[in-house]
């Protein structure tokens, strides 16, 4: 599926943004709510894991450094060559993608034990939310896990698009069950009491 954009969500408007700088959303550091999850006692375990909409990557990095086998995946040019150069200095080994994530399946179709998400979905157009949801489902393996911190903001307008608790669900469970969903205790100050942190299962019984 090739998706038709409005221009300030097409790739060459990220693109830009990543050139000239007004990259707002990029914390420079991995989402504190992973480094909590990949540190607790029910920690996923490192399997083959994509991350869509991986922006420089520093979630991306952070999966790879803990033993995850990580594919990254990006339509904007930039992020994909700060990730790489990233990747090098660090001696870690990513697969990169320059790629629209709905162009992902069926070659990648799944493919993964994880699909980890942080403000991609917040990203989109939110009418393509329920091809999104599809499409995480579509790249796990039997069993596999979405690990998501979802913007949870009630502001009007996007990007980033807001969403509220009742909705995520509302939309996941048809193809995933809700391990968690919980509020993200340890946000970084622009986005506390805005971020949720869910651990959503593949159903058994959805077939790719
Ligand atoms: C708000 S940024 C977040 C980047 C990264 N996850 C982070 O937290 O720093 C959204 C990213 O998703 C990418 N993106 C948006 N829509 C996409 C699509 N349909 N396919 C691939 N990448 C997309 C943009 O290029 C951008 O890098």
């Amino acid at each position: 599926m090739t998706t038709q954009l409005p221009p300030p969500l097409s790739p060459d408007a990220w693109e830009r943004r990543y050139q000239e700088g007004t990259t707002r959303w990029d914390l420079g550091q991995p989402a504190p709510a992973f480094q909590s999850l990949l540190g607790a006692a029910e920690a996923p375990r490192p399997g083959a894991a994509i991350v869509l909409g991986s922006g420089r990557g520093y979630d991306a990095l952070l999966f790879a450094q803990h033993g995850f086998d990580v594919t990254a995946v990006d339509f904007a040019p930039s992020a994909i060559q700060s990730l790489a150069e990233q990747a090098e200095a660090a001696n870690l080994s990513l697969t990169l993608v320059q790629r629209d994530i709905f162009d992902l399946v069926p070659d990648l179709a799944g493919q993964f034990n994880y699909v980890i998400e942080h403000t991609c979905f917040c990203a989109i157009d939110p009418s393509l939310r329920p091809a999104y949801v599809q499409l995480a489902a579509d790249l796990l393996a039997p069993q596999g896990e979405l690990l998501a911190v979802f913007f949870t903001h009630n502001r009007g307008g996007g990007p980033p698009f807001g969403v509220s608790v009742t909705e995520l669900h509302q939309l996941f469970e048809p193809y995933f069950e809700v391990l968690t969903l919980q509020p993200v205790a340890n946000s970084v100050p622009s986005r506390r009491g805005e971020e949720h942190l869910g651990r959503l299962r593949r159903r058994d019984g959805f077939m790719a």
